[in-house]
């Protein structure tokens, strides 16, 4: 792709897109970004009061469900980058019905609409969890881009379907598409109803940190900028119609370890923990093969998990009037997943 490219991203004001523009206009400053966000609870715009001044740089407050202005924005977009999502599998357990309109719908109305604009490359950013929960106990069991589909939430079926959408649009109708299938990111501006920014920010508030059953579940952690580092690289590729998985932890860190290495960077004791009422169909364990990635693209992850989560207690002790609001807005939530 060219470095004046015009990208549209959509779900920009959340977690990853918000770090994925801020990354991208420091590094290709001649390109130019359209932000398509409808702003929900997990979308905030003072994570990007660092770009939004750029003349590069635009914010359009609107649903991807929505095909007229999909249409109108998508004329002159060279390049889709798909981030907008319901995310969290928690709220996905709660009211699964939202998570279908915005994943399946919405990624819909955007696939129709890029093919109808010729669009050079539609990026559409999933998950691991597609590939639903590997067994404890076996590391040498990993996902890859051969693993079977096999989601087990709400969440994850829904994302599961837009994969399959994607390459159908691909298959059928031509369109040139990317997909990564990419790990549990962490860093900063992660929404603080998450397991690593609520376990933070519980600690910082004097609350205790819930971890779901036994707490012997595994995810395998990738810091965000590593993510974006992937994602440029896919974009940068000459490649179409491919799929990448991305990962990151070389070792396995069951969640109860990682409350216990926050605790201890926090200089807080473990009577902080608290074990909680285990999530509904819980996936035991995510692992991730992205050897692909690594000899086609030359990726690897380069922040190690000890040094990213220093790096992201560090960003949320130094920015607590970000986060504070949010997690009064999340209250209801939290009353009623915590129950
Ligand atoms: P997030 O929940 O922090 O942000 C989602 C953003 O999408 C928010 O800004 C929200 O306002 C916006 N949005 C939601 N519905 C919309 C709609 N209908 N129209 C327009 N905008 C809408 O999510 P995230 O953690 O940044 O994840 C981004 C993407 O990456 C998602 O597709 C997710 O499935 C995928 N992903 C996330 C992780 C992770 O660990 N967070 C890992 C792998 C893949
Ligand atoms: P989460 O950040 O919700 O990501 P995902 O479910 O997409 O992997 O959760 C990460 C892990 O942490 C997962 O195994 C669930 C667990 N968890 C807890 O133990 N307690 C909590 O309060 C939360 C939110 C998650």
């Amino acid at each position: 792709m060219k470095d004046n490219s015009t990208l549209l991203v959509t779900g920009g004001a959340g977690f990853i897109g918000s770090n994925f523009i801020i990354y991208w206009l420091n590094k290709y400053p001649e390109s130019k970004i359209i932000n398509l966000d409808s702003l929900t609870y997990a979308g905030n715009l003072s994570s990007l009061k660092t770009v939004e001044d750029n003349p590069n740089y635009t914010f359009i407050e609107g649903n991807i469900t929505n095909s007229e202005l999909v249409d109108k924005i998508m004329d002159d977009v060279d390049v889709v980058v798909h981030f907008a999502a319901e995310s969290h599998v928690d709220r996905s357990i709660l009211d699964p019905g939202i998570f279908l309109e915005t994943n399946v719908l919405g990624t819909h109305v955007l696939l129709a609409s890029a093919l109808k604009n010729k669009i050079d490359r539609f990026h559409h950013i999933s998950t691991d969890e597609v590939f639903g929960s590997l067994e404890l106990g076996n590391p040498n069991s990993k996902f890859s881009e051969s693993t079977a589909y096999d989601p087990r939430s709400p969440y994850s079926a829904s994302k599961a379907s837009s994969d399959h959408l994607v390459r159908a649009y691909g298959e059928t109708y031509g369109l040139n598409y990317t997909i990564t299938n990419c790990s549990n990111n962490y860093g900063e501006l992660q929404y603080p109803e998450k397991f690593i920014p609520l376990a933070i920010t519980n600690l910082m508030e004097g609350k205790k940190i819930p971890v779901y059953g036994d707490g012997l579940q595994v995810r395998d952690w990738l810091y965000v900028q590593d993510h974006c580092d992937a994602i440029d690289r896919v974009l940068h590729s000459d490649k179409s119609q491919e799929t990448y998985v991305v990962g990151g932890l070389t070792k396995e860190v069951p969640n109860i370890e990682i409350v216990k290495m926050i605790v201890e960077i926090m200089g807080k004791d473990e009577t902080q923990i608290e074990y909680v009422k285990d999530r509904a169909g819980h996936d035991r364990r995510y692992s991730v093969d992205w050897s692909k990635i690594n000899k086609e693209l030359g990726w690897k992850p380069t922040v190690s998990f000890e040094e990213g989560l220093k790096k992201t207690i560090e960003w949320y002790q130094l920015n607590q009037e970000w986060w504070k609001p949010l997690k009064i807005d999340s209250k209801d939530f939290f009353a009623k997943n915590y129950d």
